[in-house]
């Protein structure tokens, strides 16, 4: 197979970082196009094919992925329609649904994921959406894909917004738990390079926990609370601030704004 990716950012260096690391695909196998050519010379090291004509890469590949942000499918569908038809092309796009890929793109097999970053690390977590009109050899070929990075779950479309608030967009949100512990860290006199680690490693442990003890994660929490201790009371500031609440407002959020640039 040829594997092609129209967009030369971080998701399509993801995944791409993935297939090679992983021994799914070799260098040649692998074409990738962006718009100003600085963004391919990191891809040219690996070995892949580098061009910006995305043409070219729709012409090479059987299967495109399409790395570009949402705003830029007006400009390069109709670029890419006629060369694509009889392949797979693959969204990593919130928003724009597989009815309306299949009216931009017709006679094309396609199809629509939603990974997240940790790709980058092979700790990838994407969903793929279910899709009755794909032959089963191009939709295995989409899973192996991202399973060289990680886990893969197919799910049915109307789901993939809930994908995108649960996984997609939520690196950012332990991002931002780990920035609020180092810099509380800071306060308390722990110098940032190990603020920093003691918040990454436990959060690394407490979700190998999460996945490996078969515990729930209110039983592992309660684990750590000590009667009288100091866990408990730390946790009262979570029920004080209604964490809860905040955690679930910011998934519904995401998922409006997913809703909102749909098509
Ligand atoms: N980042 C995430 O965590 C994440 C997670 C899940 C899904 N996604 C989705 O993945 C897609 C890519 O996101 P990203 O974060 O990888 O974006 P990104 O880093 O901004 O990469 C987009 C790339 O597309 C290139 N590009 C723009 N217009 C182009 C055109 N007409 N022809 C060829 N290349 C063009 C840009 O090149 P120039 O810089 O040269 O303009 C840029 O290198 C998006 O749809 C996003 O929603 C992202």
């Amino acid at each position: 197979m040829k594997l092609g990716f129209i967009g030369a950012g971080n998701m399509s260096g993801a995944i791409l970082d993935g297939v090679l690391k992983g021994g799914l695909l070799q260098a040649e196998q692998l074409w990738v196009s962006n718009r100003h050519e600085d963004k391919l010379e990191r891809f040219a090291r690996q070995g892949v094919h580098t061009t910006t004509d995305n043409c070219q890469v729709a012409r090479e590949a059987d299967l495109v992925i399409l790395g570009i942000k949402p705003q830029m499918f007006g400009d390069v569908l109709p670029q890419i329609a006629e060369q694509v038809r009889g392949k797979g092309v693959l969204s990593i796009s919130p928003g724009y649904s597989l009815a309306w890929l299949r009216e931009q793109l017709p006679g094309c097999h396609v199809m629509r994921a939603m990974p997240n970053t940790p790709l980058l690390v092979g700790k990838g977590c994407t969903a793929l959406a279910q899709s009755g009109d794909v032959p089963e050899e191009l939709f295995e070929a989409v899973k192996a894909v991202f399973s060289s990075a990680g886990e893969v779950f197919v799910v049915p479309e109307h789901l993939i917004d809930a994908v995108i608030a649960i996984a997609g967009s939520s690196p950012a949100y332990f991002f931002r738990m780990a920035d609020a512990m180092v810099s509380a860290g800071q306060s308390l006199g722990l110098a940032p390079d190990d603020a920093l680690r003691m918040a990454a490693l436990t959060m690394e442990g407490a979700a190998r926990m999460l996945l490996e003890s078969g515990k729930t994660a209110g039983e592992l929490k309660r684990q750590v609370c000590s009667p009288g201790g100091t866990t408990l009371v730390a946790l009262t500031a979570f029920d004080d601030y209604r964490f809860e609440e905040m955690v679930n407002e910011a998934m519904e959020r995401c998922v409006r704004r997913s809703q909102e640039l749909g098509k």
